[in-house]
């Protein structure tokens, strides 16, 4: 949550840079943007706005002539408010009472209101309601002319959880950053430096970065270039190549990032799954659970741990892994979990999803797995990120770049490694042959289901257009249709902002049945599995009492089509795991139809940020 990016290097570059980097990292945060670079007169430009990036760029448009005072170097932020409404006043960078210091910072200073007291009481005033004013005021008043020192010293007396860049008009060629327990990456350019919370800011200039790891700080100036730690021991740290370019972060003709996301799933299927299926075998490769082999030996349960879409998958793949395993599997939301009490033991195999790898909560889950022994394995996209590098072992997604808020892409490629994860130790554990092979090759025909709802593209559309005016929805599905029915309803909410439900078919009758009339549309999953008749018991039901139903069914029914007018219908697949992904992608068209007709803005929803870095 909220976007940081520093730049060192050519004045001529400093402004496009910095805003190029915060288009780049806008999809963490969104309510207000802000620059600030020093000059060469010892005046720093600052401009700030309310709203997206695009917002500041037109307040910067008007200003000329600026960039031959520029000395290279500034730093930029774009906010997701956590102390203090969406304004300009509230928007980082932030400058101290006296002027001496500006900061950006991506996290929260849990002590903030506690150091505000005591700097108010030195005469200190504030301007905004935030907690990032109050760290820029105390390392300003530490300061005493060593921007580094009066860093260090400050951050002795922080509690929580932060990014931070710094810069000062007093040392106008010194550009400073830090972390604890929010990321940031250096890229390392030719004469150039880019400080970025990830590493899309930074991609556009060079793709040689050096993550920082908490506790650790770089120091940027004429002729310097160290990082540290916070008590001043210089690193050596390895320099890492990311193999993902720019082109993979641009639209490429669809309106909407979301929209070529959810048509990009055939290919982040086969990027997935490759070099990993051994259909011959009837197994799964994944290079990282070799690391792992030893200990797997003494794994007795399995907790997936995710939130929000990443959650859903868990659910899938807790069913996964009881059935293909035969192993106790629970999946846990991370907020809940990380305060559970009874939390793994040394027995547990903990699985943890991440789209971003930097969820806070499922950071905070791992270190207390770590803590009580467990085996932590991550499933995350985004290469380098936290996630990636503090759990035991890992499987990338490799599904690129994903830039719209709401996950798609992610949810289909995370599911898909939980079942292979599962179908691997199942192996192991007596899974039979051909149940394993039929699994694998169902796995290689993913791309071709995939590609067979992307083509009915239209027609669910327009059963989108009938419903977009509904208020409200009910998802329901059975067994592993019962996360995709939860997963249906957070992406319409969070596309769309209509309220959205998502339950077991199964519990539909024990209340919220009520609820139904011929004003609340049921989306129902009703694929052939061996919760078919029931479903369409369900669906009879909900029909019964004049509720609309929006079907989605298998190409070949010729059942749920007499009892409603509205069935999408999606591929039928040779195994049970693989329908539900199927069945998923026709729900995110569905979603993202409802949202375009409503004219929202898709690829960032209102309230919502990519990455969601605080508790
Ligand atoms: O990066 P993560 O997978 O850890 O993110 C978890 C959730 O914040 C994320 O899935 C969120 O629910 C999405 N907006 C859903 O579309």
């Amino acid at each position: 949550m909220c976007g940081i990016v520093g730049y060192f290097g050519h004045p001529d570059q400093t402004l496009d840079t910095l805003i190029n980097g915060l288009r780049r990292l806008e999809y963490r945060g969104y309510d207000s943007a802000g620059i600030a670079i020093t000059q060469s007169d010892g005046k720093v430009f600052v401009e700030k706005s309310i709203g997206k990036v695009v917002e500041l760029e037109k307040k910067i448009a008007n200003i000329k002539n600026l960039d031959n005072l520029f000395t290279g170097i500034g730093i930029a932020h774009t906010r997701w408010a956590t102390h203090g409404s969406p304004s300009t006043i509230n928007a980082h960078p932030h400058q101290s009472y006296n002027k001496k210091v500006l900061l950006v910072h991506n996290g929260i200073i849990e002590n903030f209101a506690e150091i505000k007291n005591n700097l108010q009481t030195k005469g200190y005033e504030f301007y905004s309601d935030t907690d990032t004013e109050v760290l820029a005021n105390l390392i300003d008043f530490y300061y005493s002319g060593n921007l580094k020192q009066a860093i260090q010293n400050a951050l002795l007396e922080v509690r929580g959880a932060y990014a931070i860049a710094v810069v000062s008009p007093l040392e106008p060629t010194r550009l400073i950053a830090a972390k604890i327990g929010a990321p940031l990456v250096v890229g390392m350019g030719t004469n150039e430096f880019i400080i970025a919370s990830d590493v899309s800011a930074i991609i556009g200039k060079t793709r040689d970065v050096i993550y920082l790891e908490d506790g650790e700080m770089v120091d940027l100036d004429v002729d310097t270039f160290k990082i540290t730690t916070f008590d001043d021991k210089e690193l050596l740290k390895d320099t890492q190549y990311i193999d993902w370019n720019e082109e993979e972060a641009t639209k490429e003709g669809y309106d909407h990032f979301l929209l070529k996301e959810i048509f990009e799933q055939p290919k982040a299927v086969i990027d997935t799954t490759r070099g990993r299926l051994l259909p011959n075998e009837a197994d799964i490769k994944f290079g990282g659970l070799l690391d792992i082999n030893n200990k797997m030996s003494t794994i007795d349960n399995i907790t997936l741990v995710g939130v929000g879409t990443s959650y859903y998958a868990c659910r899938l793949g807790e069913m996964y892994f009881e059935s293909l395993t035969k192993l106790p599997t629970r999946a846990e939301m991370s907020p809940e979990y990380r305060y559970k009490t009874t939390l793994s033991g040394n027995t547990t195999w903990g699985i943890c999803v991440s789209q971003s790898g930097e969820t806070a909560d499922t950071i905070g889950c791992i270190q207390e797995m770590k803590k009580k022994g467990s085996l932590v394995t991550g499933i995350v996209n985004t290469v380098g990120s936290t996630i990636a590098r503090i759990t035991h072992n890992g499987v990338y997604q490799h599904i690129g770049p994903e830039l719209s808020v709401a996950s798609t892409k992610a949810f289909t490629s995370a599911s898909l490694l939980l079942l292979m994860h599962a179908i691997s130790v199942g192996r192991q554990r007596g899974l039979d042959f051909t149940d394993a092979e039929n699994l694998v090759r169902d796995i290689a025909l993913l791309p071709k289901y995939i590609q067979s709802v992307l083509d009915h593209n239209k027609d669910i559309e327009s059963i989108a257009h009938k419903y977009y005016q509904s208020q409200n929805f009910i998802y329901i599905g059975r067994h592993y249709n019962y996360p995709i029915a939860q997963e249906g309803a957070l992406k319409l909410k969070e596309l769309s902002y209509i309220h959205a439900e998502g339950m077991s078919s199964g519990e539909l009758k024990h209340g919220s049945i009520a609820l139904i009339d011929n004003n609340i549309p049921t989306v129902a999953i009703c694929t052939q599995d061996a919760f078919f008749d029931k479903q369409v018991s369900t669906i009879q039901e909900v029909i019964a009492r004049n509720g609309p139903v929006i079907a989605i069914v298998n190409d070949d029914d010729n059942i749920v089509q007499n009892f409603t007018p509205d069935i999408i219908r999606v591929p039928k697949t040779l195994t049970s795991e693989i329908q539900p992904l199927v069945s998923n992608i026709a729900q995110q068209l569905f979603a993202y139809h409802i949202a375009n007709k409503l004219g929202v803005d898709i690829d960032k929803p209102r309230n919502l940020a990519k990455s969601v870095t605080v508790e």
